[in-house]
């Protein structure tokens, strides 16, 4: 089961956290992997691992939100099976002590960014009447969360992205759905406890942890379980649909 051999997998932000554990399970299950990284170095990292299990992938240096270096990359991979939008950035703030160019800077790469690679990678799904689409949301697109504006913002965004792309290519056979996790121990979490919270680092991993009724922060690898569920042939009757992987946060934190 949850087989993609013969399948071309293209992952934004496979470099690091989540994004390197859906790439590594989707080689693992027989998909040729590419993923589009910012930082080609880290990318680059994934692909060794990969191929030391025996995988294929490709890393592409590209900025999501730079629609030209995306178009460009589509164009260089060719046929495109199965989307999954993972890459994405962090802000910390409120209405008012959000500035326009914070709002501006999470807007570019996790909505541009979402909306650059769908429009590219659905032109290729159309002509071969077929693909899967995987955005990655978050909690925050479904219940307030304090000092979350920007980021709420934009995974928010996300998921209605999801719901219209699914009604949309319906006709194509093209299936969307998007994952929204509660906190995943990944270098996106550190580093954000880093900025914010310096000095109290464990103290606020605690707490953090904590926020999930289940008790932890989830693994990368098991939000790359569900990806990988949805994106495979088995979830062939699942489009429109946003899974939350949550540790109990949304139906059990009162
Ligand atoms: N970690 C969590 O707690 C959590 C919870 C809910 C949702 N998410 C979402 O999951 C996704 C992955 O998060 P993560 O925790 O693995 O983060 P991470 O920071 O560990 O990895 C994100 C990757 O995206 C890449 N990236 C950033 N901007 C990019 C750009 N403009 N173009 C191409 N690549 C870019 C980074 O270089 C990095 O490799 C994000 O969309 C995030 O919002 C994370």
């Amino acid at each position: 089961m949850f087989k993609l051999t013969g399948k071309t997998a293209v992952i934004t932000g496979g470099g690091s956290g989540i994004g390197r554990a859906i790439s590594l399970v989707f080689a693992q299950q027989g998909a040729q992997v590419h993923i589009l990284e910012l930082h080609p170095e880290t990318a680059q990292e994934t692909v060794s691992q990969i191929a030391a299990n025996g995988g294929t992938a490709q890393s592409h240096a590209c900025d999501v939100s730079q629609q030209e270096q995306v178009k460009a990359v589509f164009q260089a991979i060719g046929k495109v099976d199965i989307l999954v939008n993972n890459a994405g950035i962090a802000h910390v703030g409120n209405l008012e002590n959000t500035s326009a160019e914070d709002l501006d800077r999470i807007y570019q790469v996790n909505v541009k960014g979402a909306y650059n690679c769908l429009q590219a990678a659905v032109a290729s799904m159309k002509a071969q009447q077929s693909g899967v689409i995987l955005n990655m949301a978050s909690i925050a697109a479904h219940v307030g969360l304090t000092d979350r504006f920007a980021y709420s913002m934009s995974k928010g965004a996300m998921y209605a992205m999801t719901l219209s792309v699914a009604k949309d290519y319906l006709p194509f056979n093209i299936r969307c759905n998007s994952v929204s996790p509660a906190r995943v121990h990944t270098p996106f979490v550190d580093g954000f406890i880093a900025k914010n919270y310096p000095g109290q680092e464990e103290e606020m991993f605690q707490k953090l942890s904590k926020t999930q009724p289940i008790g932890r922060m989830a693994r990368p690898e098991e939000v790359a379980a569900l990806v990988l569920f949805l994106c495979s042939d088995e979830a062939g009757f699942i489009t429109g649909c946003d899974y939350p992987l949550d540790g109990g946060f949304i139906k059990l934190n009162s």
